[in-house]
């Protein structure tokens, strides 16, 4: 197959973050349709009248239809994000553990100091966002998300089963099997952790570009995602976590957090889908899964992927005097998005 045309695709986990940074990436997720875009800003999104005036600044920026998000406190007002939620202002509400990753210190730390808004938004039909990762002193890096899974996540389903929720940017296997044993919970996958595992990032030099949150995993995960994400079940769908960061925080004695797909995320899944003899799963996973899981209609028109010549991207776009380097896998790419 050396061409495909398919439902116009949606990211359902994008960071787009603000001012100069959000005019400079914005335009490069022009192929996705929708996109639920992060709360994680400095200060972060936590009212729905923030949401709803980010959410202007994100479509003067060139991104025209985006699902915005509230970010999750212990302080957020139950009624404010039901009412933002009927307002069709904000698509979920985003919950960071205190801690876990970039921008993320108003998180919660406290389960029970959420426990109303999670009651109220469960009955009202909001769904929630999980970044699934404990940030105890004592559990090791690559153990966090596995942790999360039956310290938080298990008794939180238990607590509230009809609460809507998608486990964003899963990276373990014990991630995957849980959803799997949970019908019903969405989980977004990104690019990086299809494409890479901690071996990319680590052997042979440390790369930074390939450093996220959750961490790239031992290979085995890899092996797991790439067989759910290819595997047709609807409860897996793309979430790319594109998160711009300027090169000199990334090239650092303290490297951020995030890597940067927008640009060249739908190439970059093709490879993996025809790696995977599975181009034909490709749909179902970029255009049609998170729709059905947000209860949200299919995008109307089509885009057209084709395989030819090296995908030639740049290393690096421009960001009004930064720059923020693109995620390179370190091999070809023959697919294209056909403009
Ligand atoms: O790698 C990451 N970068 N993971 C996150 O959860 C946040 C993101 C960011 O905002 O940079
Ligand atoms: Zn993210």
């Amino acid at each position: 197959m050396n061409s495909l045309t398919i439902r116009r695709p949606d990211d359902w986990h994008l960071h787009l973050r603000d001012g100069d940074m959000l005019r400079a990436v914005a335009p490069e997720s022009r192929h996705f349709g929708r996109a639920i875009i992060m709360p994680n800003l400095v200060p972060p999104v936590v009212t729905g009248a923030q949401a709803a005036s980010y959410r202007d600044r994100v479509i003067a920026a060139g991104f025209a239809r985006p699902l915005m998000t509230l970010y999750l406190t212990e302080t957020t007002d139950p009624t404010d994000v039901v009412q933002a939620h009927a307002d069709g202002i904000i698509t979920a509400v985003k919950l960071y553990p205190a801690g876990a990753t970039t921008n993320s210190a108003s998180g919660v730390s406290n389960f029970e100091n959420v426990r109303d808004v999670l009651t109220a938004m469960e009955a009202a039909g909001v769904p929630l966002c999980l970044h699934g990762e404990v940030t105890d002193a004592d559990i090791d890096i690559f153990d966090r998300e596995a942790r999360f899974l039956d310290r938080v996540l298990t008794p939180l389903r238990a607590a509230h089963p009809d609460l809507k929720l998608t486990l964003e940017h899963v990276t373990t296997s014990e991630a995957v099997d849980w959803v799997r044993a949970h019908p019903g919970v969405g989980a977004t996958i990104t690019v990086q952790h299809l494409m890479a595992n901690r071996n990319d990032m680590l052997a042979g030099g440390m790369r930074p570009h390939f450093y996220c949150l959750p961490i790239l995993k031992r290979g085995t995960h890899q092996t797991a995602l790439r067989q759910a994400a290819t595997s047709g079940e609807a409860q897996f769908f793309l979430g790319t976590d594109s998160a711009p960061h300027p090169t000199h925080a990334k090239e650092s004695a303290c490297c951020s957090a995030g890597c940067f797909t927008a640009t060249h995320a739908l190439p970059l899944l093709a490879h993996v889908f025809e790696e995977e003899d599975a181009l034909d799963r490709l749909e179902g996973f970029i255009s049609l899964h998170g729709p059905a899981h947000y209860g949200l209609p299919v995008n109307d028109d089509t885009i057209t992927l084709s395989k030819g010549s090296h995908l030639d991207f740049p290393a690096r776009i421009e960001a009004y005097g930064q720059s923020v380097t693109l995620f390179d896998p370190g091999h070809p790419i023959h697919w294209h998005v056909v403009d």
